[in-house]
């Protein structure tokens, strides 16, 4: 399978893109930006200029990926999610007189999405953050802060509410009791392991780190 680049979708000069991408109709993918192998970028989303993306991300229809963002491996973005760059934003400056540019500025600020994390359908994604390995934001949510790895979250403003697997299923709900309970041993139904312990997550076998059964720190400054 080759690169697919739908007839209506625009890929602008200076794009680099990996092994077996697919780009659905009237999606745009600005200059300098570079997405990985077997990557799928849905109908009508936005990719800004230098965006990095890493292999196998899968960006449902709708979505706005700003300049700023950085996409790790693996990373789910569903339809309609929008990130943003900007957390006090003007048009102009304070006499109206001239407008502001869109290049990255001092006001541009970087935001994370590390390997295997999933944002659920009409998200809203605050700047200056990083959601964390694994980590699942529910659908709707409006994430302000950093989301530790392996968290679910939800709500807007979006919090904590367990602990999801590799595999994106929850297996834990936090509680009042896990502050006193000290570690709790986990196991997923797909038979992967997690201990946490508070709101840390511990992953217990790392399935990406070959045979060699390692444990892995995870989280967690929550
Ligand atoms: C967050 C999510 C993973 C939780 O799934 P779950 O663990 O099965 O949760 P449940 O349905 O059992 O709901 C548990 C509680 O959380 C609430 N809840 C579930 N999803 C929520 C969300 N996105 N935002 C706020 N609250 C949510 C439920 O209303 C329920 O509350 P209650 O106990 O007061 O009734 C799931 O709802 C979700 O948002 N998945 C993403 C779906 C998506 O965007 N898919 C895109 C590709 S199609």
């Amino acid at each position: 399978m080759a690169i697919r680049i739908h007839d209506t979708a625009i890929v602008e000069d200076g794009v680099t893109l990996g092994k077996n991408v697919s780009i659905w109709d009237n999606a745009h993918v600005r200059f300098g930006a570079s997405l990985g192998d077997e990557c799928i970028v849905g109908g009508k989303s936005l990719i800004a200029y230098e965006v990095q993306i890493g292999n196998r991300v899968k960006i449902n229809s709708n979505v706005y990926i700003c300049n700023g963002v950085t996409i790790e491996d693996g990373v789910m973005i569903s339809a309609g999610t929008i990130f943003t760059n900007d957390r006090f934003p003007r048009a102009t400056t304070p006499d109206l007189q001239t407008l502001r540019g869109s290049e990255p500025d001092e006001h541009t600020l970087q935001t994370t999405v590390c390997e295997g994390a999933t944002i659920g359908a009409g998200c809203l994604i605050g700047c200056d953050l990083t959601i964390g390995r694994f980590a699942m934001v529910g659908m709707g949510s409006v994430v302000t802060r950093s989301v530790p790895d392996f968290h679910l979250v939800v709500g807007s403003p979006a919090r904590s509410v367990g602990v999801v697997c590799r595999c994106g299923q929850p297996v834990h709900r936090f509680s009042e009791a896990d502050a006193v309970t000290g570690a709790i041993p986990v196991t997923c139904e797909c038979g992967l392991a997690y201990e946490v312990e508070g709101q840390a997550v511990r992953e217990l076998f790392n399935p990406g780190a070959g045979s060699s059964a390692r444990q892995v720190e995870a989280a967690s400054n929550a």
